[in-house]
């Protein structure tokens, strides 16, 4: 692992030892920035890190390190994935949802619990869903997800979603530390209302899952008809991959405002729903648009003119995903050889590791990664890029 120890300030205290970076004076201001500039207050006041029973002698109050709830999804054959997927983002700060389609069998469902057994903060969705591709079955088994972390999972800040071709880019103490200057109420997600030519091919065809009602897989079917644009909403596409907050979850999960169960049922009939359906509600409430950061977290390479799927990302790469600053990458074959280079060189572990080395819960030693994740959040966040982008 790169750490620089000499980048490195200590302070330890009798029962509590906290480890970090410097924070840089950029990450201060943009911290300091939105403490005056706040979005809306419909989220509750960061803690402050639990007290050590000595006072602390350090002069600096760092801001509270947040918790992540990461969802992870496979089909049939990913069970091993998912293991080495679930390592590789570890830390016992967050909560950890792991679902295997209903298109596995029990038994690899079953080894997946045994792999992952007496890890407290890890779970396995039991009772599988049918997901079809393109289907809204996608929709409906991220919200199941959401609603068992919303109810199993009390103080989480932001909801992550990953997939069995993922990876991890840093440490989860890099984005822990990074996370923890951001509001709590930020949610990345890449969109625009300029939706080019998806308005034929997404927008206006409608389309049915069989995954609703039939419990085999297949792929879904088109209705003749075709729909007219929306009229008392806007639509927004983008990247299906998101990082969303607790209060916008529980927004869409609850439904106090009858938007995203509308939006639910609209995109019931929608090709590829998780390409717009949080978009669509986030940009078409009052108190949400303006919480907006228009990126993915990931990396994700298409061809020039694109395929049906992105590339699948090898050592060649290396080098460009590492200059994106983006903490996640997508899509990678199972076991390429260059998750083994991501291990040592990037996430500070063995591939043929399978333990997870325990750390404390509040002990977080950021490593060189986390300048790159701090400048992709920086260039986010900067007044050329965070409100001019949002749900345009
Ligand atoms: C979440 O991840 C799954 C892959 O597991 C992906 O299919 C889906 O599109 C992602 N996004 C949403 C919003 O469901
Ligand atoms: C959102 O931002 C816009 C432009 O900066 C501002 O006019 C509007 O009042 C904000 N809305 C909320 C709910 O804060
Ligand atoms: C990526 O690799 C998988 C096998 O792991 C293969 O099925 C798929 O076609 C590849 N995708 C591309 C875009 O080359």
């Amino acid at each position: 692992m790169s750490t620089k120890r000499s980048h490195l300030r200590f302070r330890l205290t009798s029962n509590h030892r906290l480890t970090y970076l410097t924070p840089s004076l950029f990450l201060l201001t943009i911290f300091s920035l939105f403490l005056f500039l706040s979005l809306k207050p419909h989220h509750s006041p960061p803690k402050p890190h639990p007290t050590p029973t000595t006072t602390s002698t350090s002069p600096t109050t760092l801001p509270s390190l947040p918790r992540f709830a990461y969802f992870i999804t496979g089909s049939t054959g990913d069970g091993s994935r998912l293991n080495r997927l679930l390592r590789a983002v570890y830390h016992r700060r967050n909560y950890y949802l792991l679902h295997l389609d209903l298109e596995a069998s029990d038994a690899e469902r079953g080894d997946l619990v045994k792999s992952v057994g007496g890890l407290e903060n890890v779970m396995v969705v039991g009772k599988a869903n049918l997901v079809t591709s393109k289907g809204p079955t996608m929709i409906a088994c991220l919200l199941h997800a959401v609603a068992i972390l919303l109810k199993r999972g009390k103080d989480w800040n932001w909801f992550i979603n990953l997939s069995a071709q993922d990876y991890p880019l840093m440490p989860q103490d890099d984005i822990l530390h990074i996370f923890s200057y951001l509001p709590r109420d930020l949610n990345f997600l890449e969109h625009t209302t300029n939706i080019g030519w998806k308005e034929f091919q997404r927008a206006r065809p409608i389309i049915i899952d069989p995954g609703l009602y039939h419990s085999k897989k297949s792929g879904v079917f088109w209705a003749k008809e075709k729909r007219s644009m929306p009229a008392s909403f806007k639509l927004f596409m983008g990247s299906a991959w998101v990082v969303l907050t607790r209060p916008f979850l529980e927004f869409c999960v609850w439904g106090w405002d009858n938007l995203p169960r509308t939006l639910l049922m609209y995109y019931t009939n929608f090709l590829s729903s998780p390409e717009g359906y949080f978009h669509t509600v986030i940009c078409n409430h009052k108190d949400y648009q303006n919480t907006t950061v228009n990126h993915d977290m990931h990396f994700i390479k298409w061809d020039n003119p694109p395929k049906q799927f992105p590339v699948n990302l090898t050592i060649q790469h290396f080098s460009e995903m590492l200059e994106s600053g983006a903490p996640f990458a997508h899509s990678f074959s199972k076991d390429d050889p260059v998750l083994d280079k991501i291990d040592t060189e990037l996430l500070g572990r063995r591939s043929d590791q399978s333990n997870i080395i325990f750390e404390k819960i509040d002990a977080i030693r950021p490593t060189q990664s986390s300048k790159r994740l701090e400048k992709l959040v920086s260039d986010l966040l900067s007044t050329q890029n965070f409100r001019p982008k949002q749900c345009k």
